[in-house]
């Protein structure tokens, strides 16, 4: 959840002054009963400390505060944290469309921006489909899926032992291990054992392409099947996102000479100037 856009810089007025307060982002992401800001590259991390502070004064339902000191980055996903106030604790339990997710913020990807994706995405999962999502993290997709959809089975991959660790544990706390496989590996490998599924999920932009081409030459997606890619593209304007990346996925489709068509897409976020987090949803011909 995103808290109210101003809190942050009002409070950051009142503690900091003006001058300073301009400089800090204005959006607090709360995960579960922590509280992260962002650092600006042009402030120093203890000059955050009585904002932090002020902060847990302000949100009852806020513990813990830490500063995000990096973007993220590297194989997990994780960015760099600096614990500023309240327990020095990074564990919590993170709530999404009725589903639990524990996790550790210094361990494991969390963005709460995918949330609209993850329902989005489980609203498209048909009775009896089996799904596989492939770069799963703590289970965001695969979750939300087995709670508001009726898929057979889903399996979930992931290559960190921490991600799979909090995976396993929201397979068990939000009661769904019924229709649910939980696998530690690589994606690529795991794709290459894989056969014939209904649906794959490929939340992860840095390696959405490369596997979606293993996918559909390999044909581990059956027809008429989807695959959900997620692509950071370069545009303009936000329109042109989607336009961007489908291109991608079409050359490659080309390439190894099966046919696609996009069903639906969205923009998750702006992730940079003129630079987008698209997501395609690409029906696999035959
Ligand atoms: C952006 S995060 C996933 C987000 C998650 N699906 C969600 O909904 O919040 C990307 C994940 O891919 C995992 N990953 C990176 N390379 C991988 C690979 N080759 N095989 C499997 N998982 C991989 C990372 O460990 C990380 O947990």
């Amino acid at each position: 959840m995103a808290a109210d856009k101003p809190l942050l810089r009002k409070l950051a007025e009142e503690v900091l002054g003006r001058e300073a307060a301009s400089k800090i982002w204005k959006r607090i992401e709360v995960i579960g009963d922590i509280a992260i800001i962002r650092k600006p590259f042009d402030v120093d991390v203890d000059m955050l400390r009585p904002l932090a502070e002020r902060l847990l004064e302000v949100l009852p339902y806020v513990n813990s505060v830490w500063v995000a000191t990096t973007p993220v980055r590297g194989q997990k996903r994780l960015r760099e944290y600096m614990h500023l106030a309240g327990e020095p604790r990074s564990e919590t339990v993170y709530k999404e469309h009725g589903c639990l997710f524990a996790l550790d913020i210094r361990r494991v990807y969390i963005s709460p921006v995918l949330g609209y994706d993850h329902i989005r995405v489980a609203r498209m999962v048909k009775p009896g489909e089996v799904v596989c999502n492939f770069f799963a993290g703590i289970g965001g997709y695969s979750i939300v899926i087995s709670k508001h959809a009726r898929p057979d089975y889903v399996i979930s991959v992931d290559i960190s032992s921490d991600a799979v660790r909090y995976l396993r544990l929201n397979v068990e706390l939000n009661r769904v291990g019924h229709v649910n496989e939980v696998i530690h590996g690589d994606a690529f490998e795991v794709a290459e054992v894989m056969d014939r599924i209904d649906r794959a999920l490929l939340p992860c932009p840095e390696l959405s392409l490369s596997l979606f081409k293993e996918l559909i030459a390999e044909k581990v997606v059956r027809c008429n099947g989807v695959i959900h890619a997620h692509e950071f593209v370069e545009a303009d304007r936000k329109k042109q996102a989607v336009e961007v990346a489908y291109r991608r996925y079409l050359a490659v489709s080309k390439s190894v000479g099966i046919a696609i068509t996009l069903e639906s897409s969205h923009v998750v976020r702006s992730v940079g100037p003129r630079k987008w987090h698209a997501v395609l949803d690409l029906k696999v011909l035959c």
